[in-house]
């Protein structure tokens, strides 16, 4: 079978990494899709920059319009970030047919509902396992694994740059601008950190575990969002003195009349699971009736384990598009007739 060609936008942090990983297990990922993936083409802004991976065999263009138009591509891969062009080229590519794979949390949890509908009308996916968690497979989890379950309430740390300034305080008494900085240079944080540090970010990602979750639009202006800007070391550290640490937390809840969801800090008590989880780890704990409490854990943030989502996405929709001649992978894409308006 001839190659699934796969065009790139955007080749920061996540773009590099995708490179890297496509091209070091390219063996064995060929294996597991049934054909090969290769990155034809990649869009960046700026030609110039150095990057962290080999981009040999791969044109480069600044404009990403250049790589969606581009008959040979079957899947485009939006690591742009953002909801400007982001959302722009996410649209255009699906109008062209194609299927989009994309880490980017701000457009599904803003603009899911319509960028859903619409690749549904085309018969195209998009999916998103990288949105949320990073290299966590917390979304395949919720969807596939638990689908014979009523979902009860989901909980978890999915901000890795603010569970890393948080740890950090109170481990090593460093001062959150700081450990902030190091979370940008170590390519975790949000281009605008202060998506990280308000709960945006966090925010985002839980709009997107609810809908999966209980079969409710994308609700991002539902969530009541706090974040860890008011948080100070001494609170850190007389929580620890307590038993207690602080945990900046997503929580999605059924209640009687729809679903609560929020994000802001809490107190944790110190032999709870969650309490340890410490540094860029995120760790999503779900109460489901039939199976109940499963927890998930992994690196929430960084270049190869968001790499490691968006990689397995590219699987999925290479899998489906060999086994299926009318290009159609409904199974992976959100499904927005199944949808419900909860009123929260
Ligand atoms: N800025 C995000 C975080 C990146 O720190 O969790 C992963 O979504």
């Amino acid at each position: 079978l001839e190659a699934v060609k796969i065009g790139l936008l955007g080749l920061g942090t996540v773009g590099s990494g995708v490179v890297r990983v496509l091209s070091r297990n390219n063996e064995e990922i060929a294996r597991r899709a049934g054909r090969a993936i290769n990155i034809v083409r990649a869009a960046t802004r700026d030609l110039s920059v150095r990057r962290d991976c080999d981009l040999g065999g791969i044109a480069l263009t600044d404009r990403a319009q250049d790589v969606i138009d581009d008959p040979e591509i079957d899947i485009v891969v939006e690591l742009i970030g953002g909801t400007g062009i982001a959302r722009e080229m996410v649209i255009r590519a699906i109008d062209q047919s194609k299927h989009v794979v994309t880490a980017n949390k701000a457009l599904i949890a803003l603009h899911g509902n319509e960028i859903f509908a619409r690749a549904s009308e085309r018969g195209v996916t998009v999916a998103f396992e990288a949105a949320v968690g990073g290299g966590i497979p917390v979304i395949k989890a919720i969807r596939e694994a638990l689908a014979g379950n009523r979902i009860e309430w989901l909980a978890g740390i999915i901000n890795g740059t603010g569970n890393f300034i948080l740890s950090e305080m109170r481990d090593k008494g460093r001062d959150f601008e700081d450990v902030l900085s190091e979370a940008q240079s170590l390519g975790y944080a949000e281009a605008d950190p202060t998506f990280d540090v308000e709960g945006i970010d966090a925010a985002h990602k839980l709009t997107i575990l609810a809908s999966i979750a209980f079969g409710i639009p994308l609700q991002f202006d539902k969530v009541y969002t706090e974040g860890i800007t008011r948080i100070t070391r001494e609170d850190v550290q007389y929580a620890a003195e307590l038993g207690y640490r602080i945990k900046h937390l997503g929580i999605a809840r059924r209640r009687e009349h729809g679903i609560e969801l929020r994000v802001h800090p809490t107190l944790i008590p110190h032999r709870r699971l969650i309490a340890n989880v410490d540094g860029v780890m995120n760790a999503v704990l779900v109460r489901a009736d039939a199976v109940g409490p499963t927890l998930y854990y992994g690196p929430g943030a960084g270049a190869e384990p968001t790499a490691s989502a968006v990689v397995a996405d590219l699987v999925d929709v290479t899998r489906a598009l060999t086994v299926d001649p009318n290009n159609r992978v409904p199974h992976l894409a959100f499904q927005p007739d199944a949808l419900i308006d909860v009123p929260v």
